[in-house]
């Protein structure tokens, strides 16, 4: 018998949308979210749904999740079997660890998962998702569960397989080929981070939620983060992977070359594919030497253009220190000293319209410094930047960082939000921001921050409550907005189960037929795997950050 197939995917799921037709599949995803989920359509939000006879209904917007009924329900001869391979510890069913593997960190997508797998190994990845695909079980990967589109958690009652036990650094090597990082996926990034630091080196990466995010999801979600715009995307800094495909096949592609023409490179199908294609296990990463001089400089502009013309300005004048260019407008400067405790503005009182944040990382403390300085001095003469700041020690620094890392925090503490993660052309980023105010009203409050080196803005929409009223101001007119302007729906969230419907905004027809089919290939070709059902099958495994 088929089981699953997980093609069809992405295409049955846009052209159901785009029909209106509701979707119905089901799903094994990660954490970060999974292009090709399948019974996805929306914001699952805990406290607005519920179960009808059709299914899950998410009283955020008019859409029902079906679960796919093909896959099998958990008996207990599956938890004995689970229980033979992992040990007691590996299978958890205690009501407390499932409640908090079922929700995001959001709290807004929430699952019913009866069981929670925590593998120690990849043999044992291995075992699992073999079995499970032979028992028509499906299954939600999860890493940090720190994704913010709805990939981490399950929709229904999906076992949870999280890799957060595995967390050994396996190799570092620092002498014969400078800065190679081998370890496994459930390694925390910011352990990986003071792992490097006693090296004299530093990860490529480096995001807000580096206390609980995990390599493996970063690398499964493609997360981009607060350094990309040195550093590049993990594409770059990845030069090998390992995973397990749903049939339990391991693929061996943990090599440390720098280069190796030998074929495809298939790390980078992995790489963002949200854990659709497999279970990420292990990775190897080029790390950089950690410099020794960084400097920080908070700064404020009083329009949109000045923003631009100052990062055109930085990326001439600081070139190669230019390590990161972030901004944030003054709703969002107003969210964090509202919501964040001892968080104050470094600049004096009056509330600008934006500020940025630029940081330098170089290895002349005196030439950086001076070079930042004279920028600054400049930006200011010239009329770019109406107030700025360098901080004069480390502590000033981490807390310029702490009002940019510190938003996602202070959005939550303020209610509801929409977010919406996009890539658009730098000129027109802000346009969308003023045009969605407009279309919102006094309804709700649009805050707008990101990593504007990259074209990276997050686009959030804070309300005291989740309003089906709102949601239908904001969408679809923000992924059309985004799609007439050639941008991105997904820069660096990716799409989830909050877009995975919608990924027609950003990719043509063709693409993602393409994309079907490549799925197609990677389960077809694997002896037991296939599918359920041509409209209900996916098999989405995602790890996530
Ligand atoms: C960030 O840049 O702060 C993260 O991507 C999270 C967010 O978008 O809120
Ligand atoms: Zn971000």
């Amino acid at each position: 018998m088929e089981k699953w197939r997980a093609a069809d995917r992405l295409l049955k799921f846009s052209s159901r949308f785009a029909s209106g037709t509701k979707l119905t599949c089901t799903i094994i995803n990660y954490d970060h979210t999974h292009p090709l989920v399948s019974e996805c359509c929306f914001f699952p939000i805990p406290f607005y749904c519920c179960k009808s006879k059709q299914g899950k209904y998410f009283y955020s917007v008019a859409t029902t999740v079906h679960r796919n009924p093909l896959f099998s329900i958990i008996s207990p001869d599956d938890i004995s079997y689970f229980k033979t391979l992992l040990g007691e510890r590996g299978v958890v069913q205690d009501a407390l660890a499932l409640d908090a593997a079922n929700t995001d960190w959001m709290g807004k997508y929430r699952g019913s998962s009866k069981l929670l797998l925590q593998p120690k190994n990849t043999e044992e990845v291995s075992q699992i998702l073999k079995y499970c695909n032979s028992r028509c079980l499906a299954v939600v990967p999860q890493g940090g569960n720190t994704g913010l589109v709805g990939g981490s958690v399950p929709v229904f009652d999906e076992v949870i397989i999280n890799v957060g036990l595995m967390r050994n650094i396996l190799s570092f090597d620092k002498v014969i080929v400078s800065g190679v990082l081998v370890c496994e996926a459930g390694c925390i990034l910011e352990n990986l981070i003071s792992f490097l630091d006693d090296e004299g080196f530093i990860m490529p990466l480096d995001l807000g939620a580096k206390g609980s995010c995990q390599i493996g999801g970063n690398v499964s979600t493609n997360a981009g983060g607060l350094r990309l715009l040195r550093y590049g995307s993990l594409h770059g800094s990845v030069l090998g992977l390992e995973a397990v495909l749903a049939n339990g096949t391991v693929l061996d592609m943990l090599g440390t070359l720098r280069k190796d023409n030998t074929g495809y490179d298939l790390k980078h199908l992995f790489i963002g594919s949200e854990g659709s294609l497999g279970i990420v296990t292990k990775v190897s990463i080029l790390t950089p030497p950690k410099l020794s001089s960084v400097n920080i400089a908070f700064l404020a502009c009083e329009d949109y253009t000045s923003c631009q013309k100052l990062l055109l300005e930085a990326k001439k004048k600081l070139g190669g220190i230019l390590s990161a260019f972030e901004f944030l407008d003054s709703d969002a400067m107003s969210l964090v000293l509202k919501h964040l405790d001892g968080v104050r503005n470094p600049l004096p009182p009056s509330i600008h319209n934006f500020y940025i944040l630029i940081e330098t990382t170089g290895s002349n403390e005196t030439f950086d410094k001076e070079n930042l300085e004279a920028f600054l001095l400049h930006s200011v003469e010239s009329g770019l930047v109406a107030n700025g700041v360098l901080a004069q020690d480390i502590n000033q620094a981490s807390s310029f960082w702490h009002i940019r890392e510190g938003l996602p925090e202070a959005l939550m503490k303020a209610g509801a939000v929409y977010k919406y993660d996009l890539s658009l052309p730098l000129e027109k980023m802000y346009d969308l921001v003023e045009e969605m105010r407009v279309q919102i009203g006094p309804a709700a409050k649009v805050v707008a921050y990101g990593h504007l080196g990259d074209g990276n803005l997050h686009l959030n929409i804070s309300a005291p409550a989740y309003d089906d009223n709102i949601l239908a101001k904001i969408e679809p007119f923000v992924y059309e907005w985004t799609s007439k302007n050639r941008g991105s729906i997904s820069a660096e969230h990716g799409l989830g189960l909050m877009k995975a419907a919608k990924i027609h905004y950003s990719k043509s027809p063709e693409t993602v037929r393409l994309m079907i089919d490549f799925d197609y290939c990677v389960f077809e070709l694997l002896p037991d795997t296939s599918c359920l059902d041509d409209n209900h099958s996916i098999i989405c495994l995602c790890l996530s950050a």
